[in-house]
């Protein structure tokens, strides 16, 4: 009902609204007076935690693309080996797993089969296993050694939006956390990112309050027989996750690319119009990065892309070619996915509407797969 949506059209709509408050409920009482994470259900203990050799982080979808970000918090912050992998190629493919090994399984619903089975995997190879889930109580967190629950509330729509960013919250405190009992940072080291990942939730409402340009954006791009995304770093699951939110919403081919992958092959895809969404680092943390995006973004418009930016407020380097720029709050590169997803996440929610689509419900979707 109406009720229901809190006067939005669409849960969708609503649950991104949602979503400084989702932050900053995950991020509340998360944080001891020494400056410490506190897992909800643990037994994991710090020792345990420090003979972490390799992480291995197993999801499937909108959660697997959170683990592609935070593959890059954490092998920066705590120098510990990471990778990532879809649930359902996991455990298919022998992984080389022990004891010191900490898997970490990231699910909203926490009872998507996939997921459920790699983890059982991980745990007959006796590796560690610590959840990060939004559902009180499901059989995901219950199966595992330790528990980070986001605190997203109830998503109702299909497409995960509030779940992906608290996932990402999640995913920065369990990296902050592993760095500070391993001594790679300092606990005032871990304050000040922390003291960032705050301020996050009022940047986004200010970003929220800014997106009329993407509607109007969302309608110029209805009729588009592709959308191509490009990112770098932690832009780079950002674009996939662009392109997945558009597949499952508006039934349009939509695809992801790392932007120095282009020269490799997709820029052959480029045509006369074709619409290219580019997620830009930040000019601060990462210049050269930035740098490279922008000549990639020269690139595709010289053959004839539309070009859909996404960049930083004062980045003026980019407004040149830029057909269309959504500007996003400063925010350190690491944590920017808080914030440049969420344009992604309104330009599908927009365009599968103005196509007629449901986008609550989107076709042959299911919001939880309980089937291998
Ligand atoms: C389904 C949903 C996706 C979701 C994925 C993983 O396919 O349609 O939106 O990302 O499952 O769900 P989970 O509950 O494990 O995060």
């Amino acid at each position: 009902s109406a009720a229901e949506k809190g006067g939005y059209e669409y849960f969708m709509l609503k649950e991104i609204a949602e979503q400084p408050q989702a932050i900053h409920d995950t991020l509340l009482g998360r944080l001891s007076e020494r400056g410490e994470i506190i897992l909800d259900e643990v037994r994991l203990t710090d020792q345990d935690l420090r003979d972490v050799d390799k992480v291995f982080i197993v999801a499937c979808g909108t959660a697997y693309h959170s683990g592609l970000v935070a593959k890059y918090a954490i092998e920066h912050w705590t120098r510990i080996p990471c990778e990532v992998e879809l649930a359902s190629e996991f455990r298919y493919r022998d992984p080389v797993l022990d004891r010191s090994t900490l898997v970490v399984a990231i699910s909203q619903s926490g009872e998507t089969m996939d997921t459920l089975m790699a983890l059982r995997h991980a745990k007959e190879q006796k590796a560690r296993v610590l959840a990060i889930c939004n559902t009180n109580g499901s059989t995901i967190p219950r199966e595992s050694d330790a528990v980070l629950y986001t605190h997203g509330g109830p998503e109702i729509a299909v497409a995960s939006t509030k779940a992906f960013l608290t996932q990402l919250v999640a995913c920065y405190l369990i990296g902050l956390h592993l760095a500070q009992v391993r001594g790679v940072m300092y606990a005032d080291e871990v304050a000040a990112v922390v003291s960032r990942l705050m301020e996050t939730p009022d940047h986004l409402r200010q970003l929220l309050d800014t997106m009329e340009d993407v509607r109007q954006l969302a309608r110029d791009l209805k009729t588009a027989s592709t959308v191509l995304f490009i990112g770098r770093h932690v832009g780079y699951p950002v674009a996939l996750e662009g392109a997945l939110k558009l597949k499952e919403l508006a039934y349009m081919h939509a695809e992801g690319f790392a932007a120095g992958e282009l020269k490799h092959g997709p820029i052959a895809l480029i045509d006369e119009g074709t619409p290219v969404v580019c997620v830009v680092p930040s000019p601060a943390g990462r210049g050269v990065l930035r740098d490279k995006v922008v000549s990639n973004i020269q690139e595709v418009r010289a053959r004839g892309a539309r070009t859909i930016v996404i960049a930083e407020e004062g980045d003026e380097a980019v407004r040149p070619f830029a057909d269309h720029l959504i500007e996003v709050p400063r925010t350190p590169t690491l944590l920017a996915p808080l914030m440049t997803t969420v344009p992604l996440q309104i330009l599908a929610c927009e365009i599968a509407a103005a196509r007629g689509h449901d986008v609550d419900q989107p076709r042959n979707l299911a919001k939880s797969v309980t089937v291998e």
